[in-house]
């Protein structure tokens, strides 16, 4: 016997979707799916005749009639025009009040678009980030919403319970208005990006420094997870290295091309940032070292062969140390990246961003979740209003224990014309903060030479300017 009206109803039944779904039932609420492929509901409805709380169709209009009111519903389609193809084909059968969820990566400019028309129209959108994967979103995955805070309280509960769980806090929050939820998911993202190209390059560098053995390489990082870099990201990283290839005898990751893929989240975060004025250097080089890769041609390479030099080789035992703090070091500042630009962007967009809360909530569920995101919620929880965590003492302290090995790992890539672009980034963002000067009052010299753009000075007030000597 299936239901009279289920609790919510999710559109979408892909991977994502579906272990969603099963998630949202295990977790005590009836469900409903939608999915235009009649091939994904007869599969989903296969899987499930048992469970009375789980339905499926591929019509909307039996779809929306199933749903107890408000109509709650998640869409998890592709981000772009088809999150709004699927708002229009729902519009006939909604009412005033119902609640429209958008799960997936949209761009937060999309959200803001679509939450004041849907708002004129007397529904409720809330662009909501859900980060994990296909197994987050089974196990629990981190929820991110935002929008009306109205609508929230009627979608709290299931978010709750269908969320991951850290020390019995829910890994969901309500973030802020309009597109809070997504933007905070982009920047998880932008983050996410910084970690993964901060952890390829530590790869890199213990692989061609270090002569390790693929094992040994697992175990390092497997022994990474149990310390303070302990995060789902070098949780996989471990697992992945020592996968064996079942086409050949070595090992899957050796066989993998190195071109990475982007959708997009990146990219937007540094276009964003770029725009607000908020330096995010390690996430912007993770973007362009994805672009890179893409671009590399085999003429290119035979072209310019890359200079053959006497590699330098490290003491195991110090490298194995010096990478891991080089690690910690770039996961931190990428981290304090990411947060100054929602501090900026809470300020831009009014979105009244809680720092505490996000840290809280990314410690479990999502894709970069790890031991960090404690220290990082302390700082906040001891400062609300902290404009950088490079403004927190144990933060800071942290940071400089790392300093020197940091910058003894990118003199040993440069040295071995290894690429570290991420770790450098990092240390030079780092140095370009703390350094007594910058050399930036020779680029407002030369803008005064050849413009007449003028420039401050050290010793007195005002705005000077110079007829240069030429
Ligand atoms: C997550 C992931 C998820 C997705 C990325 C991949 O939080 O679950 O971030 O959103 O895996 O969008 O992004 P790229 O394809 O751009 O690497």
């Amino acid at each position: 016997m299936r239901q009279a009206k289920y609790d919510i109803g999710l559109i979408g039944l892909g991977v994502m979707g579906r272990n969603l779904i099963l998630n949202i039932a295990e977790s005590g609420f009836s469900a409903y799916g939608l999915d235009l492929d009649g091939n994904k509901v007869a599969s989903l409805l296969e899987e499930v005749q048992n469970t009375a709380i789980i339905n499926a169709s591929a019509d909307t209009k039996t779809f929306v009639e199933a749903l107890s009111r408000p109509r709650k519903l998640i869409l998890l389609v592709p981000a772009g025009p088809p999150v709004d193809t699927v708002i229009e084909g729902l519009l006939p059968y909604l009412e005033k009040g119902d609640i429209i969820i958008d799960g997936g990566n949209s761009h937060y400019k999309d959200t803001d678009r679509r939450e004041s028309s849907l708002r004129s129209k007397g529904i409720y959108f809330m662009g909501t980030g859900i980060s994990g994967g296909a197994q987050g979103a089974r196990q629990g995955p981190c929820i991110m919403p935002g929008g009306p805070k109205i609508a929230y309280a009627s979608i709290k509960p299931i978010l709750e319970a269908v969320a991951a769980d850290f020390k019995g806090e829910p890994c969901v929050a309500y973030l802020g208005p309009k597109s809070a939820g997504n933007y905070v998911k982009m920047v998880h993202n932008g983050i996410e990006y910084g970690l993964m190209q901060l952890t390829s390059e530590i790869y890199d560098l213990l692989k061609k420094s270090g002569n390790f053995s693929q094992l040994e390489l697992h175990k390092l990082f497997d022994s990474y997870n149990k310390g303070r870099l302990r995060s789902f990201l070098i949780e996989i990283t471990a697992n992945i290295l020592k996968q064996k290839d079942d086409k050949t005898t070595g090992y899957l990751v050796d066989m993998i091309l190195d071109k990475a893929k982007q959708k997009g989240t990146g990219k937007w975060t540094s276009q964003n940032a770029m725009d607000l004025g908020i330096p995010v250097p390690t996430i912007d080089i993770a973007v362009s070292m994805r672009q890179l890769s893409a671009l590399r041609s085999e003429t290119m390479k035979s072209n310019n062969p890359h200079p053959k030099q006497t590699t330098k080789h490290l003491d195991k035992e110090a490298l194995k140390k010096g990478a891991e703090a080089a690690l910690y070091f770039g996961f931190m500042l990428t981290y304090a990246q990411g947060f100054h630009l929602m501090t900026a962007a809470s300020k831009a967009y009014g979105y009244d961003l809680n720092m505490k809360t996000i840290a809280k909530i990314w410690r479990a569920g999502c894709i970069i979740k790890g031991a960090l995101l404690e220290d990082l919620a302390k700082a906040f929880d001891e400062t609300s209003n902290l404009p950088h965590l490079l403004m927190d003492k144990a933060f800071a302290a942290k940071i400089m224990a790392t300093v020197p090995a940091t910058r003894d790992m990118v003199i040993l890539g440069i040295e071995n014309g290894i690429p570290l672009p991420g770790l450098g980034s990092a240390l030079t963002y780092f140095d370009g903060f703390s350094a007594d000067r910058l050399p930036l009052n020779l680029i407002q010299a030369q803008r005064d030479y050849f413009g007449s753009h003028t420039y401050e000075r050290t010793d007195r007030d005002g705005i000077f300017h110079t007829d240069w000597d030429n």
